[in-house]
């Protein structure tokens, strides 16, 4: 396992946001968060990524994590894509993508670079405008590149499809599947489960901060009570 969390706990204030929370994700996997609003998805991944102080167990790639510790995090290839992207919209884009290489003590930027332009073309073409002119799939494009930057091993990805077109959405995802495919591990947080759950090897459903249902994301998709409850009664479909 690249990620053990054991019994998380997250409080804001008194609001118990994540109370006994354990989830794993494997080396190559593609492991979904889902559950409704407020029942702690985006508390969950904030903590692993180092921006909470947590109770419980994280440990990541051999070493257990301490709160608060976003930055080392990072350069041991812990990423974050944020809730609401986390650009800087005053920015060009290329002053974005640059910003991704920060905790790499040595990385080939021109030739990194170029390469995400190649694969992303309309990144590449606005290179030099502000990241505000993007549209919202160019922008999730624009983050979840300059989270590639950090050359991460494991992808933390808080509602990539938020705001979304359906074309851009689909985008994202085959996006996310091509990631994997290079070796990242990827934990995604999202509330379009259906379509997650696609793509997901392994599924948590989360209720309240704690996790009420897991499995093979195909038996998540198919379970008839969290069809209900958490698929908008599409699952299985
Ligand atoms: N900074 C904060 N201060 C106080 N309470 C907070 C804070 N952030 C989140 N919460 C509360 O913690 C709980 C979990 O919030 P969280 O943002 O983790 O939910 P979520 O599952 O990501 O929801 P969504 O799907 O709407 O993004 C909610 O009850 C929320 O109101
Ligand atoms: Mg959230």
């Amino acid at each position: 396992m690249i990620l053990s969390v054991t019994d998380l706990h997250v409080s804001y204030g008194p609001v118990r946001a994540v109370r006994g929370l354990d989830l794993s994700v494997g080396e190559g996997e593609i492991v979904a968060l889902i559950g409704a609003n407020g029942v702690g998805k985006t508390t969950t991944v904030k903590a692993i990524a180092g921006l909470l102080p947590f109770t419980g167990s994280i440990r990541y790639a051999g070493a257990d994590l301490t709160p608060n510790r976003a930055e080392a995090n990072v350069a041991r290839g812990l990423a974050l894509v944020p809730e609401g992207r986390g650009i800087l919209k005053r920015m060009t884009v290329e002053e974005n993508l640059r910003m991704g290489f920060y905790a790499r003590a040595k990385a080939d930027i021109a030739g990194e670079l170029e390469a995400t332009y190649a694969r992303f073309p309309i990144l590449g073409e606005r290179r030099n405008g502000m990241a505000y002119q993007l549209s919202g799939g160019e922008q999730q494009m624009l983050a979840i590149a300059r989270a590639v930057h950090a050359k991460p091993r494991l992808l933390l990805l808080d509602e990539p499809s938020l705001g979304l077109a359906p074309k851009m959405t689909e985008r994202v995802f085959r996006l996310i599947g091509e990631l994997r495919k290079e070796g990242m591990s990827v934990l995604l947080v999202e509330q379009r489960a259906r379509q997650t759950l696609e793509i997901a090897d392994r599924a948590y459903v989360l209720e309240n901060g704690r996790v009420i249902a897991e499995g093979r994301a195909g038996d998540i998709a198919r379970d008839p009570k969290l069809a209900e409850a958490f698929l908008g009664g599409h699952a299985g479909a």
